[in-house]
């Protein structure tokens, strides 16, 4: 099955280049003064249980600045005599480890394939660092993520020696270079979108491949969850960008399910939100389907609202737009449709009230984020108090749902629709012509959706 899947996909994209990421870092640069010292330290690994790791996955400033992927390194740039140099302090070779753990490419590897001026082995960490720091006047560190590395900023900032009573030099403040990143991660590149493609349609034939293989009275959310991740890894990526969320019936009213172990009964209608990520780049996608193949009408009636919010907020993704565009078009379809159906008893302005509004009863999450290197992508939406204005190369998602728990004791639940939990979410390029729906192979018309359901049963 997944190998007839596989042939739907396209080539895999090249990689992001070195000279790329080279134009990253000068770009970075052009952004310090000549005194600035960046760091960027790996993300830590982490135990599942006793000695055994989670799947590594690195810090993503770090992915983006230098692609390294491995554990146990940090990046230095500094500018020397007018020149910006950077190093990356890595895992040395070491046979005993590489014989148990996996092969590593060690100090010559790194400067040899990585876009880097100079490699040197982790353990020389704290005595280059300490000399760099000596040299710098600013480190630009986000602390929290290497304490050995914040340890030893601390320690430079709070050194008083002769060297700063005579001449003054040394680091004075510790800055972080964060937002700067953030700023040039919130624009997309072309080899990015294609990255971002590549785990899109691999999400999409995943969702897919759920639709058409399980669904169906006694299967269980967990089949499901297998039939996409298994799919994920089949395809070449690194599997999820985060954790799949399966629930069907009532479990699709919880926004962050994630136990998957339930039946999907008849009558249910299953959310599936379960994204790839390929070369540290995140998909995103939602579907909400009948198990048994066919929406009831109450199902259609708000799987209809819904979607129609999703493509009127689709619209909204353009340049020049307020990054909250699409959540404010998404609300609006969507309160106008419960009123039509008498679930929202206001009239359209007080159902919008954040406080008061009945909308946030049943719509209670919003309907985009950046995505990119994070599946909730960094990038300020609010620059100085005001929505951001899209731009072209921007990518978000575009989420809306209607959640109608009849488990929730807050709310007095419609019986109609009890038990009803739609979302549909689409990853969005906003690009000069209009928008892009990098997530187009995932079909998500009510006909689309019944015609495809338990069809490969
Ligand atoms: N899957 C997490 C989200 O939709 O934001
Ligand atoms: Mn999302
Ligand atoms: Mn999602």
């Amino acid at each position: 099955m997944f190998a007839e899947m596989f042939t739907q996909l396209g080539d895999m994209p090249e990689p992001v280049s070195n000279a790329e990421i080279n134009d990253r870092q000068r770009a970075l640069f052009s952004k310090f003064d000549n005194g600035d010292l960046l760091i960027l330290c790996a993300s830590p690994e982490t135990i599942h249980s006793n000695d055994v790791h989670h799947p590594y996955r690195t810090q993503s400033n770090l992915l983006y600045l230098s692609g390294w992927t491995e554990p146990d390194a940090v990046m230095c740039s500094l500018n020397i005599n007018g020149k910006w140099e950077t190093h990356l302090f890595v895992q040395p070779k070491d046979t005993l480890k590489e014989i148990w753990e996996g092969r590593r490419p060690g100090v010559e590897g790194a400067v040899e394939n990585w876009p880097v001026d100079y490699a040197h082995s982790v353990d020389e960490l704290q005595a280059k660092l300490a000399d760099f720091i000596a040299q710098s006047s600013k480190i630009m560190h986000r602390m929290g993520i290497m304490p050995e590395v914040d340890e030893l900023v601390v320690k430079a900032i709070k050194k008083r020696d002769r060297a700063r009573q005579r001449y003054g030099t040394g680091p004075i403040s510790i800055e972080d270079p964060s937002n700067l990143i953030a700023e040039m991660r919130l624009i997309k590149s072309d080899s990015e979108i294609a990255q971002m493609k590549f785990a899109s349609d691999v999400s999409s034939l995943a969702h897919i491949a759920a639709m058409k293989h399980g669904g169906g009275n006694n299967a269980k959310e967990n089949q499901l969850q297998s039939l996409i991740e298994g799919f994920f890894r089949y395809a070449g990526t690194s599997g999820w960008s985060y954790p799949s969320i399966v629930g069907s019936g009532e479990n699709a009213t919880i926004l962050h399910y994630k136990q998957n172990e339930d039946y999907c009964k008849d009558g249910d209608v299953v959310l599936i939100d379960a994204g790839a990520e390929f070369r540290g780049y995140a998909a995103d996608i939602t579907r909400s389907w009948p198990n048994n193949g066919q929406f009831t009408d109450a199902q259609k009636e708000i799987y209809q609202i819904v979607l129609d919010a999703q493509i009127a907020a689709i619209d909204e993704c353009v340049v020049g737009n307020p990054y909250n565009a699409p959540h404010e078009a998404a609300r609006k379809v969507l309160a106008e449709g419960l009123i039509k159906l008498g679930v929202i008893t206001q009239s359209l302005e007080d159902s919008l009230d954040m406080t008061d509004g009945q909308l946030k009863d049943w719509y209670m999450h919003n309907t985009s984020h950046w995505i990119g290197l994070d599946v909730h992508d960094v990038g300020v939406y609010l620059p100085n108090g005001e929505p951001r204005l899209l731009e072209s190369g921007m990518c978000l998602t575009i989420e809306p749902g209607l959640y109608f728990g009849a488990w929730r004791p807050d709310v007095e639940c419609p019986e109609k629709y009890a038990n009803i939990g739609i979302r549909i979410e689409d990853d969005i390029l906003v690009t000069k012509d209009g928008p892009v729906v990098l997530t187009d192979m995932c079909p998500k018309t009510i006909a689309e959706i019944e015609s495809i359901v338990g069809s490969d049963k």
